[in-house]
């Protein structure tokens, strides 16, 4: 059977002041959607995937929030880490529990702070996922790209798999340095890993196993408790959690699995976007069909590539001034030119040594 994933950490500071660490990124919307990125990946995966059989790995602070949001979920399905570790032991809890339960299921590991603007083309790549992950492969959801971006990992194309418009994954390499993605970028060979995947509980385990044992020990003790007694298991990965590598799972599993041929990958068209910092927030924003629009609380007049979000409902206007971003909190109100974006780095910085 077929079970979910949704990994929920990080605090995107990128995204401030709008995501904070006490309620990051995947609890906010973003757009004219009244739902939360969590609440819009739910809802991308329950044509899937039962509730029943979709974990959420977060942190002990963000449990409640994420339990108003979806009180769908079973509150059994909730693997509470004592503190963040990336991604790579926090996919692995979820994928030892489901193997404990189930190794032969398939495990589709689901980011809870992306947006994809159609659903049907995310569900019709995740199919064809499964029935290539029943080949035994690891599988990624791969996008074309369209810029040298060195946030993403990049995968290199083989032939077809003959199952739908699957391919052999050559390489793997996450976050390469500008020049490499460049070079990735102008080969058309490659495409961005979306940060999804879809494999065997038991393959990848064997692949955590393998590639991490540090990881892997810890990880089936606390697997094999949860079968019998959530409470204990709880107590145990409290007691284990901390010493574990603080990891992704892009390294410590995928791109040694593509060296040995192990991975496959399903290129999809699905307008997909993690939605990294407010430049990419007002692309989505302003991109026609796209989900994510003008909120109604903003009104823009005059602005052409400008975008305005408010988190309090009051009313955000903008005249005559393109190519900005304006987010208001009731907190807090940040003004950027897009294409100084990245920069809010240095705001969340400085306001934090202000303290
Ligand atoms: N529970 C939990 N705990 N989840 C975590 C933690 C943690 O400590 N750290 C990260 N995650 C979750 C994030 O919330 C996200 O859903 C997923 O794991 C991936 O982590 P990110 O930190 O967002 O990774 P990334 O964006 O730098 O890179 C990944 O995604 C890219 C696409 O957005 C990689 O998979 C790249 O290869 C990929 O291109
Ligand atoms: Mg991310």
């Amino acid at each position: 059977s077929f079970y979910a994933c949704i990994p929920a950490g990080g605090s995107g500071t990128r995204l401030w002041p709008l995501s904070r660490r006490d309620a990051p990124k995947f609890l906010h919307r973003l757009g004219s959607d009244e739902r939360s990125l969590l609440q819009l990946t739910m809802a991308r995966i329950e044509p899937l995937v039962d509730p029943a059989q979709t974990f959420i790995v977060c942190g002990g602070a963000h449990v409640a929030a994420i339990a108003r949001q979806i009180p769908q979920l079973p509150g059994e399905n909730f693997l509470v880490e004592p503190g963040p570790r990336n991604s790579g032991p926090a996919i692995g809890l979820a994928a030892a529990v489901i193997e404990a339960r189930e190794p032969d299921a398939i495990i589709g590991s689901f980011p809870a702070d992306h947006l994809i603007s159609v659903g049907d083309a995310f569900r019709s790549a995740v199919r064809t996922a499964i029935r290539v992950a029943q080949t035994g492969k690891l599988v990624t959801l791969g996008i074309t790209p369209t810029r040298p971006e060195t946030g993403y990992g990049y995968i290199k194309c083989g032939p077809s798999l003959g199952i739908d418009n699957a391919l052999e994954v050559l390489s793997f390499k996450e976050k390469p340095a500008r020049e490499v993605a460049e070079q990735y970028v102008l080969s058309g060979e490659y495409v961005w890993n979306a940060g999804m995947f879809v494999c065997r509980a038991r393959d990848v385990m064997d692949q955590i196993r393998q590639r991490a044992p540090e990881l892997a020990d810890g990880l089936m003790r606390i697997a094999k408790l949860w079968l019998t007694d959530n409470a204990a298991a709880h107590d145990l990965l409290g007691e284990i959690w901390p010493g574990l590598p603080s990891i992704s799972f892009d390294h410590a599993v995928m791109e040694g699995a593509a060296d040995d041929g192990r991975v496959a990958t399903v290129p999809c068209d699905m307008g997909w976007s993690d939605i990294g910092d407010w430049d990419t927030v007002a692309e989505m924003g302003i991109a026609e069909g796209s989900r994510l629009a003008q909120p109604k609380e903003t009104l823009l007049i005059d602005s052409p590539g400008s975008f305005a979000t408010s988190a309090s409902g009051r009313a955000v206007t903008v005249i005559g001034v393109p190519d900005v971003v304006v987010v208001e909190t009731s907190t807090a109100i940040l003004v950027a030119r897009r294409s100084d974006a990245q920069r809010v780095k240095e705001a969340v910085e400085e306001w934090t040594s202000r303290g």
